[in-house]
């Protein structure tokens, strides 16, 4: 056989192999065996000078066309290749949309958030400021500046927790009042008094801690919403109609509101007040203990002792304050029997509302 019949015989089988090869893969090794560094078609180009002088020209000519054949058939079928290997690639990852889809816990605002927004809406609404105060709070602030001194036996209800330097001493700040949880938020009373001047109308919604033990009426952290108010000739009335106003915006139009006489270091006097059961509307039932009024919070009219604390002259201003539980409220409105079920967590529960 001549050099040119070989040659040509291989363009055949290369071009038989181009087109038989199913992966760009294959392809490739197809290549390498042809045209690569020690490749057949390579092998001849490398040994021309052995070629008899006079059949050079031809054979070179030769072997250049079916290079330059081989190459074009290798650009096309890897082409080709590459194009169905995507299609593959693509269906293989395909999603299947006539599939029902995995359905997506959606997060909703918990119930407390959206009291306490309720709440600060209601006061707002007549003219109120919403301050903040912080859940660490010195032992000044939260009972000394509220008329609640060191051996006061009220400071006995609210036992919370104390925040204790390296050495173990309860005064964490040396020179300063002890610091702790806060037990409640009328202590951001004694900082508003401090940094403005009356007239005063506040709301300070926030966490608290108190040393006791979760039951259906009690929980260690809950939430509270406390109101202050400071101006000239604020009286008792005030603070009844003002309260009259929340329960009625908050609970409904039907619902009663009563004061009953009750202490408060802070106040004087003081009262907590009830609202006619939402269950029984006063029958008396299980909810209300029999009694038809549930409490709902403490109020009173600021002591003139909170106002010398914070420099304010009590023979020309007078204010009331109040306070309540926003987990209490919650419960109230929705009569639910246990303040725990608000934070247990059943998703089943939390989304009635
Ligand atoms: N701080 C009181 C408590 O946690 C609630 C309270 C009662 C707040 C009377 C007041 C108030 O501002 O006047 O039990």
């Amino acid at each position: 056989m001549s050099i040119q019949d070989e040659v040509m015989q291989l363009r055949d089988e290369t071009l038989a192999s181009i087109a038989a090869a199913d992966t760009t893969d294959a392809l490739e090794q197809v290549r390498v065996a042809v045209l690569g560094k020690s490749g057949t078609l390579t092998a001849y180009l490398r040994s021309m000078g052995q070629v008899p002088k006079e059949e050079r020209a031809t054979v070179g000519k030769t072997v250049n066309i079916v290079r330059g054949e081989v190459e074009h058939a290798l650009e096309h079928r890897k082409e080709d290749l590459s194009a169905s290997e995507l299609e593959a690639q693509i269906a293989a990852g395909a999603v299947d949309i006539t599939l029902p889809g995995r359905m997506q816990q959606m997060g909703t605002r918990h119930l407390i958030s959206r009291i306490t927004d309720e709440i600060a809406e209601i006061f707002h609404g007549i003219g109120y400021t919403v301050e903040s105060g912080t859940e660490i709070e010195t032992d000044y602030y939260n009972f000394e500046a509220l008329n609640t001194p060191e051996d006061h036996p009220a400071r006995g209800l609210q036992d919370t927790f104390y925040v204790v330097d390296k050495s173990g001493a309860v005064k964490a700040v040396k020179g300063e009042s002890d610091v702790l949880l806060r037990t409640q938020t009328s202590g951001v009373q004694a900082h508003v008094m401090e940094n403005q001047k009356p007239p005063i109308y506040m709301i300070a919604p926030g966490k608290v801690y108190r040393r006791d033990v979760a039951d259906p009426s009690h929980l260690p952290q809950f939430n509270q919403v406390e109101g202050l108010v400071v101006d000239k000739g604020i009286t008792f009335g005030d603070l009844k109609g003002t309260l009259e106003y929340f329960v009625k915006q908050m609970f409904g139009e039907e619902r009663k509101t009563r004061l009953r006489p009750h202490f408060f270091p802070f106040t004087e006097p003081s009262a907590e007040a009830d609202i006619s059961c939402g269950i029984c509307h006063g029958e008396g039932c299980r909810f209300c203990k029999g009694t038809g009024w549930v409490e709902v919070l403490g109020c009173g009219m600021v002591d003139p002792n909170v106002f010398a604390y914070a420099d304010i002259d009590p023979e020309v201003y007078s204010g009331f304050a109040f306070g309540m539980g926003v987990e209490r409220i919650a419960c109230l409105k929705y009569n639910v029997p246990d303040l725990r079920m608000l934070l247990n967590g059943d998703m089943r529960f939390l989304r009635q509302f």
